[in-house]
């Protein structure tokens, strides 16, 4: 069996001229967790051209959904941005990633703090009825530049309506878009939003401590350094495959 599959591309949308986002077909025989990563890409002169992207699409649906940015001089993204329905695109069937719970120490509550399309990772994580078994309280905090790049927002604020799971989000999830070059209602960057305690005041939360809070962030190599500088200043430390901690890292990756 091929390292790779084809997918249909099945709809397609433009969030903005810098972002869009596509759902494909799955191959049966493809798994993944929540949160995780797989290659795609396109064939381009014969050979395929594949780079990294997080599942939007929680682990359980029947189709895969990806959220991308349109580089205009991007070996990928220049021609990605382009498909159509019908149209194929190559999926890796190695689905990997830290964005996972079991990579945590168990805790009450699960802060995912994204950037742009950092978002990814998380979408799936919110769909996933396990994050809240495991959490009492679901923090998705997403960073933009302008509102008209927060993506998913209807699907976010519907989900307590999930005939499924509903009930347990409308308990649990809580949203923070936060824009950072227009006005709106909440301004500021992650980092910066977490060190002066903002984002806990306005959710009416309390402060993070190391035996009640975790985090997930994926977003720029910049963001992610200055997230984790902020993390490490109260006390929390990183968790991996091997040791679970406070905290998990994932670049989103920004040059396609
Ligand atoms: P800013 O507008 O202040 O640069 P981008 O579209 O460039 O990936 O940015 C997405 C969001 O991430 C923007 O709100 C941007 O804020 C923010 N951002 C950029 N650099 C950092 C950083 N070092 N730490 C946290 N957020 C950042």
């Amino acid at each position: 069996m091929s390292n790779m599959f084809e997918a249909k591309v099945l709809t397609v949308h433009h969030w903005t001229d810098r972002l869009f986002s596509f759902t494909t077909t799955r191959d049966t025989s493809f798994r993944y967790q929540s949160g995780q990563f797989a290659m795609i890409g396109l064939q381009v002169d014969g050979k395929p051209l594949m780079r990294a992207y997080s599942m939007v699409s929680p682990h359980y649906e029947e189709n895969l959904e990806f959220l991308s940015i349109k580089v205009q001089d991007g070996p990928l993204t220049s021609r990605l941005q382009n498909i159509q329905p019908g149209d194929t695109i190559l999926v890796g069937r190695k689905a990997s990633g830290t964005l996972l719970t079991q990579n945590l120490l168990p805790a009450k509550r699960l802060y995912l703090l994204g950037t742009g399309t950092g978002l990814a990772p998380f979408m799936s994580i919110i769909q996933d009825p396990d994050v809240y078994e495991k959490f009492e309280k679901v923090v998705l905090v997403h960073g933009c530049r302008q509102i008209h790049e927060l993506a998913y927002q209807e699907r976010i604020t519907d989900l307590p309506n999930n005939e499924f799971f509903g009930e347990m989000v409308s308990d649990k999830l809580a949203y923070f878009p936060t824009v950072t070059r227009e006005p709106f209602k909440n301004q500021g960057r992650i980092p910066t939003l977490i060190e002066s305690r903002k984002l806990f005041e306005e959710l009416g939360l309390p402060e993070p401590d190391l035996e009640n809070d975790r985090f997930m962030l994926c977003g720029s190599p910049a963001m992610l350094k200055d997230t984790v500088a902020v993390l490490e200043s109260f006390g929390f430390k990183e968790g991996n495959m091997s040791h679970p901690g406070h905290y998990v890292i994932e670049r989103a990756f920004v040059e396609k």
